[in-house]
């Protein structure tokens, strides 16, 4: 008798709530829209209204351009909808730039034909003793629809819903509230600075949320995936409101792949379901046991893999040795002190070619200092390392220089121009124009022109500066000063043909071996994941533009430098690459930390309390060293060798 041994099937699951993962925050987005519209016309035919709950903020931004599109080309009305928005921030009058009504008119209710007196916002304006009578009425109105159908919801870093922050009590209803320090400093940057953010807000209620009849939250980002897996495997707790969600009949989590990436099916897949045991598996499984168990790889146990949810790869090997010698061989290699590759070496198990010896390398930093902050020991080594070391500064990074530097700035050309006797009327003219609009500026509004000139200026220099610390000359820096970023605003265009084109043409130019460029999407402004796509999109085009040289007259020429060269990811000051991905590990030594300090120092714009602080208070060089050395220490937590600091990459095959 032939008996067949089944591997164990586990489908175990930790979420108590039920989750949607989509490739792409777009793709998500999409769904989303399309079951509100589902709703809306269900709703329609039976001659009923649809009462939306909406959110505000960066996370249900996409949904509403879909509602829009499907709006104006697919004939969708919503002269039949009736919506409640659950929060606005107090006190501020209904017409205020960064008023959650202001937000709503923007960016759904101007484009719609929703009737106008259909949208409820709670009123931030109103006097204080007249807020409880307020909050109290917006219960009822919602109550006298029949109630909201379907209640979209974002969630905050620190697991508000709404603005209900830690502390909500499960059944609370619309009131007033004080707003948590992480919730203010996520909103710093749409009030150009801290103290300029609400301390109070208006807020539906948990228990008003959980009185709809469908939830749907959605997350995008890294940001979000430590509170996610909280509000999603945890317990129920008030000190992250939305785990109260677990409670609720018909909710679901619409996420996309990086805020899912810290729920068990993703971080550990191996516990809820089979997995496909390839490399990439076997090192996430490994490094995650030794860090979890605190033992350097090679001293894991037979016991540690079969105790832990890993007798599949242990069954696979034989003994925790075999796999613990292969996965700490793999992370070995990793770390090279030559990210231009090693003359003369060997280099089947390097990181880098080690030919040619001599590499054009062209790294793209978003902003005027993610170069030096992100990769200044790796700057420096290719540069020491005699390498034609180019750098692009793909954005001006005006809108990151406070008012006063800059108007200081104006303030010395003046001066200069009296003390040597020199006449610039038009110095003179952009002087008076800024001193004018400095007087009167709003909170969050858009500089005039010649101020926004200025600022880009000012980082310019101090880009140029770090650039001659470093040792490149001023012709390998490359400002592209791209179009998206030139809003004058916080919020930017998308990636457009002008600035694909700028990037295409530099990289063409250069022909070069190497490519850096951060892989960041975590960057709160989005800059940096824009900064990418034009990457992206740039390769693409040259690819198909060699593909179809090839295939007209045979031309190689264009082919063979754009084949041998490799796209390098690192991370921006936000984060860092999961360990078990990191495929190139650069170390630095205390004096070569030292130096890149200094470098970072030339960004004198960006230090002591910086216009867009976003959500960690430590300047750019402390956040720099504490992850540089993080890294250091995880490689040698796993029994490799024990530096100061190192900086990683992320090898991008395209
Ligand atoms: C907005 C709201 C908040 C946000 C949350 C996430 O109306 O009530 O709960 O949904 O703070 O904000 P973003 O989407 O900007 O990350």
């Amino acid at each position: 008798m032939v008996t067949q041994i089944l591997a164990p099937l586990k489908l175990v699951s930790f979420e108590k709530i039920d989750t949607t993962i989509y490739a792409t925050a777009e793709g998500a987005c999409n769904a989303t829209a399309a079951e509100i519209a589902a709703l809306i016309k269900h709703k329609q035919r039976n001659g009923q209204i649809a009462v939306l709950g909406l959110a505000t903020g960066s996370t249900p931004k996409k949904v509403y351009e879909a509602l829009i599109r499907m709006h104006q080309h697919d004939g969708l009305s919503f002269k039949n909808v009736v919506t409640f928005n659950l929060d606005e921030y107090y006190s501020l009058q209904p017409d205020a730039i960064q008023s959650y009504r202001h937000f709503m008119e923007e960016n759904l209710f101007n484009h719609i034909d929703i009737e106008k007196e259909n949208c409820f916002v709670p009123h931030g304006g109103i006097p204080q003793e007249m807020v409880k009578m307020h909050c109290q009425d917006y219960e009822k109105r919602i109550e006298e629809f029949g109630g909201i159908d379907f209640q979209l919801l974002g969630i905050g870093r620190n697991g508000h819903i709404g603005f209900n922050e830690p502390g909500s009590h499960v059944s609370s209803a619309t009131r007033l509230i004080t707003l948590d320090h992480l919730t203010r400093f996520d909103a710093a940057y749409e009030f150009g600075s801290l103290t300029n953010v609400p301390r109070k807000a208006i807020t539906m209620g948990v228990g008003t949320i959980l009185k709809a009849k469908r939830i749907v939250l959605l997350a995008w980002g890294e940001r979000k995936a430590n509170i996610i897996q909280q509000a999603v495997e945890g317990p129920v707790t008030e000190f992250v409101p939305a785990s109260y969600l677990q409670g609720h009949h018909n909710v679901e989590f619409i996420l996309d792949e990086s805020a899912a990436n810290a729920l068990t099916r993703k971080k550990t897949p191996w516990l809820t379901d089979d997995v496909l045991w390839n490399n990439g598996m076997i090192k996430k499984a490994v490094t995650h046991l030794a860090l979890t168990l605190n033992k350097p790889i090679l001293k894991l146990t037979n016991d540690d893999y079969n105790q832990n949810g890993l007798s599949d790869l242990l069954a696979l090997y034989g003994q925790a040795y075999d796999i613990n010698i292969e996965v700490f061989n793999q992370l070995q290699r990793t770390i090279t002190g030559w990210p231009g590759g090693k003359p003369n070496a060997d280099d089947t198990f390097r990181p880098e070619r080690a030919t040619p010896e001599k590499k054009r390398v062209l790294i793209f930093s978003p902003h005027p200092d993610d170069d030096i902050i992100s990769m200044g020991g790796t700057f420096q080594r290719l540069v020491d390392q005699g390498h034609e070391v180019h750098v692009a500064y793909q954005t001006s990074g005006n809108i990151a220089v406070a008012d006063d530097e800059a108007f200081r700035f104006i303030d010395f050309i003046k001066d200069y121009n009296q003390q040597f006797g020199i006449s610039n009327a038009a110095a003179d003219k952009m002087y008076a124009e800024a001193l004018a609009f400095l007087k009167i500026k709003k909170n969050g509004e858009k500089d005039i022109e010649a101020l926004r000139l200025v600022k880009g200026i000012i980082r310019r220099g101090e880009a140029k500066n770090t650039c001659r610390f470093v040792g490149i000359s001023d012709c390998n820096a490359h400002f592209l000063n791209l179009p998206f970023y030139e809003t004058g605003l916080v919020e930017k265009n998308p990636i457009g043909d002008a600035d694909v084109n700028i990037i295409t043409n530099l990289i063409e130019q250069i022909q070069p071996h190497q490519i850096y460029a951060a892989g960041d999407l975590a960057d709160p402004h989005g800059t940096h994941k824009v900064c990418l796509d034009g990457i992206f999109e740039a390769m693409k085009r040259l690819k198909a533009e060699s593909l179809k040289l090839k295939a007209e007259s045979s031309e190689l020429k264009a082919e063979s430098w754009l084949s041998d060269c490799w796209l390098w990811l690192y991370k921006g000051a936000w984060a860092e690459w999961d360990i078990d991905l990191i495929e190139m590990a650069v170390p630095m030594s205390p004096d070569q930390v030292l130096k890149k300090r200094n470098g970072i120092f030339k960004h004198q714009s960006q230090k002591d309390g910086v216009v867009f602080q976003g959500t960690d208070s430590r300047e750019f060089w402390q956040r720099a060293e504490d992850r540089n050395s993080a890294t250091a220490a995880l490689y040698n937590k796993l029994g490799l060798a024990e530096y100061a600091a190192m900086e990683a990459f992320v090898r991008w095959r395209y």
